[in-house]
C-alpha cells in the first residue's frame, strides 16, 4: 500500500509557499507577483473550510495569498485568545495543498508596531448587533486588521465565508463606504458530513457537546423548510428544534434582513438570514441559513 502510494503522492506534491513574517518581506514578494491576486485572511487552525476559501480563490486569480493572524484587536477580555488553537505547520500544509502561492504570518509586534492602534475602523450600528452584542469591539478590531490587510497585501480579489455572515456583511460595508479597491467574494459554509459548519473552534467540543451542537444546523434546516409558509413559521420551526435541546444554551435565535440585520416583519417576502448563536459546554458556536422566504426561488447564497 505505502510502495503505491509514496509515488503518487511525489507526483501530486506542489511546492510549498513562501512564507513571511515581516512588511518588508511582504512587500518584496508580493512584488514578485505578477498578475491578479487574490487573499484568504484566517486566523489559522485551517480545516475545509478555510481550504474551500484557498480554492475558490485560485479559479478568482493568478496568485493566491493566504494571511495567518491571530488578531489579539478583535478578542474581548474574558474571551478565547490565550486558548486559541495554534497549527501552524498543519496550516502550512493545507496552504501547499491548495496552491497557495504566499503565506503571510506576522506576529502582532508587525501588525501592531505601536501597541494597540489608537485609530481603528468603527463598524458602526451594525457592528453592535447579534455578534456585536455578545462581543463588544469585535467588529471594531475585525475590520481593522481586515483593512491594514487589505493595504498591506493589496489583493484584487478578497474571499470571506458566509458562515459569518455579519462579519462579510461589515467587510463589504466597509469595501464600500471607504472606497477599497478590492472585490468582496462569498463563499458558502462548508459542513461536516453532519451538518456542523466547520469552526476551528470546533476543536474544543467534547463527544456530547458534539451531539448537542448539531441542534444548530437542525434548527436551521427546520427553519429552511418552514421558508415558504412565511417569517412566523420559519422561527417557529427553528426555535423549536433548539427549544428540545436544553444543553444548547441559545444567545440569540433570528430572522433577519441579510442587508440591515433588522429583523423581517411577520408579511416579509424575500431573502432573509436566518443566524443563531448558541453556547454548548464552554464554547460559542454561530451558524447561519440564507433563506427565501415566501417565494420561490433561491437565496443568492
Ligand atoms: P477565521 O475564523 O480563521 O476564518 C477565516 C475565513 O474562513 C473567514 O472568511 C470565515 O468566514 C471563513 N470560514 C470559516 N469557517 C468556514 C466554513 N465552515 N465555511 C466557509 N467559510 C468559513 O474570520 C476570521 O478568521 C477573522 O475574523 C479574520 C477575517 C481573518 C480577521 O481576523
Amino acid at each position: 500500500m505505502a510502495d503505491t502510494a509514496l509515488p503518487q503522492k511525489i507526483m501530486t506534491a506542489r511546492p510549498a509557499p513562501v512564507v513571511v513574517r515581516t512588511r518588508a518581506e511582504l512587500a518584496e514578494a508580493r512584488a514578485a507577483l505578477t498578475g491578479s491576486v487574490a487573499v484568504v485572511m484566517t486566523m489559522g487552525a485551517l480545516h475545509e473550510g478555510h481550504a474551500t476559501l484557498m480554492r475558490q480563490a485560485r479559479q478568482r486569480a493568478d496568485h493566491v495569498v493566504a494571511t495567518i493572524f491571530l488578531n489579539p484587536l478583535q478578542f474581548g477580555p474574558k474571551e478565547d485568545l490565550a486558548k486559541y488553537p495554534r497549527t501552524f505547520d498543519a496550516d502550512l500544509e493545507r496552504c501547499t495543498a491548495e496552491g497557495v502561492d504566499l503565506v503571510f504570518a506576522p506576529g502582532p509586534d508587525v501588525v501592531y508596531p505601536d501597541g494597540e492602534p489608537g485609530i481603528r475602523v468603527s463598524s458602526g450600528r451594525l457592528g453592535t448587533l447579534l455578534e456585536g452584542h455578545s462581543r463588544p469591539g469585535h467588529f471594531d478590531g475585525v475590520l481593522t486588521v481586515v483593512a491594514k490587510l487589505l493595504h498591506l497585501v493589496r489583493p484584487d480579489v478578497a474571499l470571506f465565508g458566509q458562515k459569518d455572515a455579519q462579519q462579510l456583511l461589515l467587510i463589504r460595508r466597509m469595501a464600500r463606504d471607504l472606497d477599497f479597491d478590492v472585490e468582496i467574494v462569498a463563499v458558502p459554509t462548508v459542513r461536516e458530513p453532519d451538518g456542523l459548519a466547520m469552526s476551528s473552534r470546533n476543536m474544543y467540543l467534547t463527544e456530547l457537546d458534539r451531539e448537542v451542537a448539531l441542534a444548530l444546523p437542525r434548527a436551521l434546516e427546520a427553519g429552511r423548510a418552514a421558508a415558504g409558509e412565511g417569517a412566523s413559521a420559519v422561527r417557529r420551526a427553528a426555535r423549536a428544534v433548539l427549544v428540545a435541546e436544553p444543553l444548547c444554551v441559545v444567545d440569540y435565535l433570528v430572522l433577519v434582513h441579510p442587508d440591515t440585520l433588522a429583523d423581517v416583519a411577520e408579511w416579509y417576502r424575500g431573502e432573509a438570514l436566518l443566524a443563531v448563536a448558541a453556547r454548548v459546554g464552554t464554547t460559542r458556536l454561530i451558524d447561519n441559513a440564507p433563506l427565501m422566504i415566501g417565494l420561490e426561488g433561491e437565496p443568492t447564497l
